[in-house]
């Protein structure tokens, strides 16, 4: 067994942090698990598991959205995609975690930003 210590924890350094809703309410048969399920294996295949640009992963029983799901946040960025596919949860992981680049045909929502305010914007208003 390994030896706790008193002090805080060490955590590596890491750039981003995916959550993946594995709930029910947001996607009836629950696809987000095997979204979660399949998200190591991206991340191995593209080097974010370790060093400066490594991906934290974490499923979530909810995400406090409950519809259109599966639902998946990625942080720091708060850039919330809707109804990830296994084909999109692949172009998450390569466009936006591994070269930066938003998929923003797949959000709904941005961390600060009233949706409201982006449809106008959207709009030309
Ligand atoms: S069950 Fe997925 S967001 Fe609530």
């Amino acid at each position: 067994m390994r030896e706790s210590h008193k002090g805080p924890p060490f955590m590596e350094r890491y750039s981003r942090h995916v959550l993946v809703c594995t709930g029910g309410f947001c996607s009836p048969s629950r696809e987000g698990r095997a979204l979660y399920a399949r998200l190591a294996s991206l991340l191995q295949r593209e080097d974010l598991l370790f060093g400066p640009t490594r991906v934290k992963r974490s499923e979530a029983p909810c995400l406090g959205v409950c519809d259109a799901g599966p639902i998946v946040a990625v942080y720091p960025e708060g850039i919330w995609y809707h109804h990830v596919t296994p084909e999109l949860l692949e172009r998450i992981v390569v466009e936006h975690l591994k070269e930066g680049r938003v998929i923003r045909e797949a959000v709904f929502h941005e961390m600060g930003e009233d949706e409201r305010t982006r449809r106008r914007e959207d709009e030309g208003g």
